[in-house]
């Protein structure tokens, strides 16, 4: 189903939990959230399933579980199981810290998942620890080559862009894509959640990026991707820039979201929300599929962030990307 300015919307993001096992500089304060969404207030799998049948019946063909991070939400092979059966639902993804993929990636893989992104901003297992506050390293090489030996494939690799943490790895990550089927996608660094970065890091453009590596030839676009693509003569796998403040993509935006506890976001930078949690819980089914479709009367044609429009109030973690 289109929204009223002609965007087909196809692609629905869940955030299965609040709750992550790193607490990352830019994204979580160190000793976490007090304010943890209570759980009889975050969405079950039941309220999950009802949720998807209905988008399906509305289009929604792919689905990504976000957090936090989806792979401490307890039974979530289960969940991608029950999604996976659910007709019109195309594709299954989730975007993960990788701390766990390692140890999961074989059940994953069977219950239907078929792809996963991964965030990993720095190849220094120093670095590492140092922004996600004692993440391992070794185990996000593990959950990549993991993912690569089950087939979750395309993986692409997500590196938030900050001057003077990673800027000094920017050509090593971009080495990745040569001789391995993967994307790097830089991101840039979005004002959005708990971010405590003490003025030691700070944004840099995605162009700024993109001027260092002359060599990156242009792919055409192939699927609705907020990242510009580009790839090194005869490399295997591609670079990627998701320029969310330089460059929105909100013209060709295709997805709507869910946060954990139950309320539509129809535009990550806006704070309009809608709650669901009342009509899953005691709706029919119709009244669960009207309810889904009026939020899509609530989308805006583009954010106010470059406008100077105030970040949004609720956390990264609690909308999941
Ligand atoms: P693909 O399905 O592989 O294209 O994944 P994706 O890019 O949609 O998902 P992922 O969770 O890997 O998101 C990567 C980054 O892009 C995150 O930092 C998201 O917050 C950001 N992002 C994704 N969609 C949007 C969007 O609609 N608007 C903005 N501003 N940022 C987005
Ligand atoms: N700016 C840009 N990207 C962010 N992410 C988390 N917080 C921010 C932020 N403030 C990224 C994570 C993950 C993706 C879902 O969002 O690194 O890869
Ligand atoms: Fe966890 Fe992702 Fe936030 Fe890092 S960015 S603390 S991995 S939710």
């Amino acid at each position: 189903m289109e929204d009223k300015f002609g965007r087909e919307i196809d692609y629905l993001r869940i955030s299965v939990t609040d709750r992550c096992n790193l607490r990352c500089r830019y994204c979580m304060p160190a000793e976490g959230y007090g304010n943890l969404i209570p759980h009889d207030q975050i969405m079950s799998f039941e309220d999950i399933i009802r949720l998807v049948q209905a988008a399906a019946k509305l289009g929604i063909k792919k689905i990504r579980l976000t957090g936090g991070e989806p792979l401490v939400r307890r039974s979530i092979v289960e969940l991608i199981r029950l999604i996976n059966e659910i007709d019109g639902i195309q594709q299954i993804c989730i975007t993960t810290n990788g701390q766990r993929l390692a140890d999961m990636a074989d059940d994953l893989k069977a219950a239907g998942l078929d792809r996963c992104n991964i965030s990993l901003d720095t190849l220094d297992p120093k670095k590492y620890s140092e922004i996600t506050r004692g993440g391992d390293l070794s185990k996000v090489l593990e959950g990549i080559e993991a993912a690569k030996r089950v087939g979750l494939l395309p993986i692409k690799i997500n590196v938030v862009a900050m001057k003077g943490f990673n800027d000094d790895e920017f050509a090593d990550l971009v080495e990745l894509t040569r001789d391995n089927d993967i994307h790097v996608r830089f991101i840039e660094l979005m004002p959005i959640g708990h971010q405590d970065l003490g003025g030691d890091y700070g944004f840099i453009s995605n162009q700024d990026i993109l001027a260092q590596f002359p060599d990156l030839i242009p792919e055409r676009k192939t699927e609705e991707s907020v990242a510009n693509e580009y790839r090194l003569p005869g490399a295997k796998g591609k670079v990627g820039f998701i320029s969310a403040l330089s460059n929105h993509f909100c013209a060709t935006c295709n997805k709507i979201r869910m946060t954990s506890d139950g309320k539509i976001k129809p535009c990550l930078h806006s704070n309009e929300e809608i709650d669901m949690m009342g009509v899953l819980r005691s709706g029919t089914d119709e009244e669960v599929l009207e309810a889904l479709k009026a939020t899509y009367g609530h989308r805006e044609q583009h954010h106010h962030l470059n406008e100077g429009a105030a970040p949004i109030d609720r956390d990264m973690n609690k909308i999941g990307g």
